[in-house]
């Protein structure tokens, strides 16, 4: 076990996603089975309550690698010496509104976070921003942090690139452990493109073998265009209509995912994060945007000079097209 416990401080750990990823990081799922590590659990004064719960049924499990838990209801105090960021503390939308639809109500949120980061965190502290819109969330947050290295602010689209691993696999006959190099382009909304070109199962090409699957590439396409980017897009929306509560588990799995594979390293193909774009594949630069990554010695690298046909490029501008006008939203609302 290495000696000094990595901080993970962790937004709205009061509230449902918070509740599902404090028990399986505090089992060592996050850094890993050698790593020990404190919690600094940031909620708002009405969730301090249930925050408090939560860190007595962690102290009750007997983590061994969970050296302490703390409570805090202000900002500085809980980033203070932050290795890893989880932003999960926003309102989560209801039936019949687009994560947009949360600008107002959850963008004032993460300008004070970044900047309590940029305050008081770790010189290498990683922030993952999962509370919705999340990927301008995290531009703010991002530009509330101007002494932070951009590429340490991420937003989550690995919920995404799980849920299409999911609908992909039965469709090619593989497992998903099978599956390498999807990608989820651009914003984590219904706008999302979830491309399959360049991914394979167990070594073969994906779209050759959903042609060989159903019927030819006509078929094929078809299915990607009505079924799978639909489904995926709108799973979101899917969840909440079937739960009646947007979703946690897999969320709170994806948020795992991430910080994992970002500290770790991603082996044997790529993965899904929304980055800081460096102006790759015409995203405009500054754009919290999502890319193929790969981690490469605890860096997220987007993945170069990856072909793009005329229905990906258009299907990508489209969705960097929302996450302007998510910017320029909340330029307007003075949050930027
Ligand atoms: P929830 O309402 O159960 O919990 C949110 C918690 O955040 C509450 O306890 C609340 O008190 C707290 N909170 C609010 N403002 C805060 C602040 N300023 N500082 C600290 N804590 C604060 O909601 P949930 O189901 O846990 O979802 C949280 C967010 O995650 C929502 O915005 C939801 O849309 C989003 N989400 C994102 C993804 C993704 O893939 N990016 C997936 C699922 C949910
Ligand atoms: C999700 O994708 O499940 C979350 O972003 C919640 C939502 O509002 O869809």
């Amino acid at each position: 076990m290495s000696a000094k416990p990595v901080t993970i401080t962790i937004t709205g750990a009061g509230g449902q996603i918070g509740y599902a990823l404090l028990f399986r990081i505090a089992a060592g799922e996050m850094l890993g089975p050698d790593t020990p590590l404190r919690l600094h659990l940031l909620e708002i004064p009405q969730g301090v309550r249930a925050a408090e719960g939560a860190a007595l049924e962690l102290q009750d499990s007997a983590f061994p690698l969970l050296t302490h838990v703390d409570v805090f209801d202000d900002a500085r105090a809980a980033f203070s010496g932050a290795n890893v960021a989880v932003l999960v503390g926003a309102r989560p939308r209801s039936a019949g509104m687009e994560r947009a639809d949360l600008l107002a109500a959850n963008g004032g949120i993460f300008g004070p976070q970044g900047a309590a980061i940029n305050a008081v965190a770790a010189d290498d502290v990683r922030v993952v921003v999962v509370g919705n819109p999340a990927n301008t969330n995290a531009l703010i947050a991002a530009a509330n942090a101007p002494d932070v290295p951009r590429d340490r602010f991420t937003a989550l689209t690995r919920l995404d690139h799980n849920r299409a691993l999911g609908q992909l696999a039965p469709a090619v006959g593989a497992s998903v452990g099978d599956l390498r190099n999807l990608t989820i382009w651009g914003n984590h909304s219904v706008t999302q493109f979830p491309d399959v070109a360049h991914a394979t199962a167990g070594g073969s090409s994906v779209p050759a073998l959903l042609a060989a699957r159903l019927g030819g590439t006509d078929a094929a396409r078809a299915w990607l265009v009505e079924q799978f980017i639909p489904r995926v897009a709108k799973r979101g929306a899917e969840i909440i209509e079937v739960r009646g509560s947007s979703s946690v588990g897999s969320a709170a799995s994806a948020t795992i995912d991430h910080v994992h594979d970002w500290l770790h390293g991603t082996s044997g193909g790529w993965t899904s994060a929304a980055v800081v774009s460096d102006g790759s594949y015409g995203v405009p630069e500054g754009l919290v945007s999502s890319f193929p990554v790969e981690s490469v010695d605890g860096a997220w690298r987007i993945v170069p000079d990856l072909s793009l046909d005329a229905f990906a490029r258009h299907r990508i501008d489209v969705s960097v097209a929302e996450l302007i006008e998510e910017r320029d939203a909340v330029r307007a609302l003075g949050l930027l």
